[in-house]
């Protein structure tokens, strides 16, 4: 290998940090390069769970050199309490270890502030944002009034940047939103303090990343959320606000296309969302709760209950041509064990005519029925299995379909939450 990226495949929490674990003895360097603390990840240490939202898996490895790439948007704050966390559980996150982009957007309090205030008004209508002021700073990275990492670094323009920015906000907090303004001095001390604590982490990660890559060292980039919450190929506006498809990689962290050497996709055995939106095959009586409740399908990030529904082999074939996929991992197979049958979407009905495409109309999207191809369950526990042979027959066929519709191989399934409990069907490195 040398890189390989980490992508969602459906609508987020797929499981991607599991697989940064499993690897983590052949691996250098993990990077993020979209989104923020909207996404979330469960770190056990010292026998604790911990769920981090900004920090790249792998922290926890020695050997590994975490980065936040210039494309993540960065909640100084949270980042702050995660290494602060760590420290106090005897994981030393140095600037050695933990390198964070210049160039990488800063969280402003105003950005939570609108993000909160705007879900509110929006009433039913609301997208089911996690409300970490995700969307709001990107906003203004476009509208190129974002405040970044290096400029915290630099009292007076870091100044001369925010004043009239803030001025805005607080204008539209207060007229539009009926929301107390924010004060300058606050916000500008409170900042630059951040600024202070992270000043030792700043680096060019590009460069950094380069000379790793051109050493041979193998690097993972971690995507965050999933391929249909993509601002552009998702199910918009029932989206996050970057793109988390594996092309976004290279502006992300500042690499050309010829570093992207495998990009996998994880695959839930199942389909999950949170907030609103879509989803052909959600499940919404006893069936989908009873999913919801042994897979734990609770948000990590807002622990709101998280939607359920069978597999969509539809959405995953559009996942396969928006990320270029050349490998699966397909996770949480375990909770699907019990079912009388399991049912896999093979393309839609929207009044009797046949759709074999993920729609880009959202309200054509939304009237979309599925059309399953249902295969027979299995009832025995399959935690304690290491081998694809050792599988039961109906788990063998329903990965097998999962496979052979795709033309995508199978690398890992993960067959329980614990580092061993994991089938490696071959080795793509
Ligand atoms: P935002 O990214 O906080 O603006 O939220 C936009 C939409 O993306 C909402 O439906 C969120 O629930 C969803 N979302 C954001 N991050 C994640 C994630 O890490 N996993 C799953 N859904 C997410």
């Amino acid at each position: 290998m040398s890189t390989l990226v980490i992508v969602g495949t459906q609508w987020g929490d797929e499981g991607k940090g599991k697989i940064v674990d499993l690897i983590a003895d052949r691996v250098r360097a993990v990077v993020r390069f979209q989104g923020g603390n909207n996404a979330g990840h469960t770190l056990v240490v010292n026998g604790k769970k911990h769920i981090f939202h900004l920090i790249p898996s792998g922290i926890l490895h020695e050997n590994i050199t975490c980065m936040i790439g210039n494309g993540v948007v960065i909640d100084p704050q949270v980042l702050l309490q995660e290494i602060e966390r760590l420290r106090k559980e005897g994981v030393e996150v140095s600037p050695d270890r933990l390198k964070i982009s210049r160039h990488a957007h800063v969280i402003m309090p105003y950005h939570k502030a609108l993000d909160l205030a705007r879900e509110e008004k929006k009433g039913k209508k609301k997208i089911g944002t996690t409300g970490r002021g995700i969307g709001p700073c990107y906003e203004d990275k476009a509208a190129r009034v974002g405040i970044r990492i290096h400029d915290l670094l630099k009292e007076e323009s870091f100044a001369l940047r925010l004043e009239p920015v803030l001025a805005e906000k607080n204008f539209i907090l207060q007229n539009f939103y009926n929301h107390p303004p924010l004060s300058f001095d606050k916000v500008f001390e409170e900042y630059v303090t951040y600024g202070k604590s992270l000043a030792a982490y700043v680096e060019d990660v590009s460069r950094l990343l380069e000379d790793m890559i051109s050493r041979g060292d193998n690097v993972v980039f971690e995507g965050a959320q999933g391929t249909f919450l993509d601002i552009d190929h998702g199910t918009y506006p029932y989206v996050t606000s970057s793109n988390t498809l594996a092309g976004n990689v290279c502006c992300g962290v500042g690499l050309g296309p010829g570093s992207i050497h495998n990009v996998v996709g994880v695959v839930k055995a199942y389909t999950t969302r949170v907030g609103g939106g879509p989803f052909p095959t959600e499940l919404h009586g006893e069936l989908g709760e009873k999913i919801r409740d042994s897979g734990g399908e609770y948000g990590s990030t807002t622990g709101r209950p998280r939607r359920c529904g069978w597999l969509d082999i539809t959405m995953l074939k559009k996942a396969k041509r928006l990320n270029g996929l050349n490998a699966l991992v397909i996770t949480k197979l375990d909770v699907l064990s019990g079912l009388p049958e399991v049912k896999i979407a093979v393309g839609y009905k929207v009044n009797g005519r046949a759709i074999s495409d993920v729609p880009c109309e959202l309200d054509l999207f939304e009237k979309c029925e599925p059309v399953y191809e249902v295969l027979p369950g299995w009832q025995e526990d399959i935690r304690q299995i290491r081998a694809f042979d050792s599988l039961p027959a109906n788990t063998k066929r329903y990965l097998k379909t999962i496979e052979d519709m795709l033309g995508v191989p199978i690398w890992i399934v993960s067959v329980g939450p614990g580092r061993d409990e994991t089938i490696v069907m071959r080795d793509i490195f």
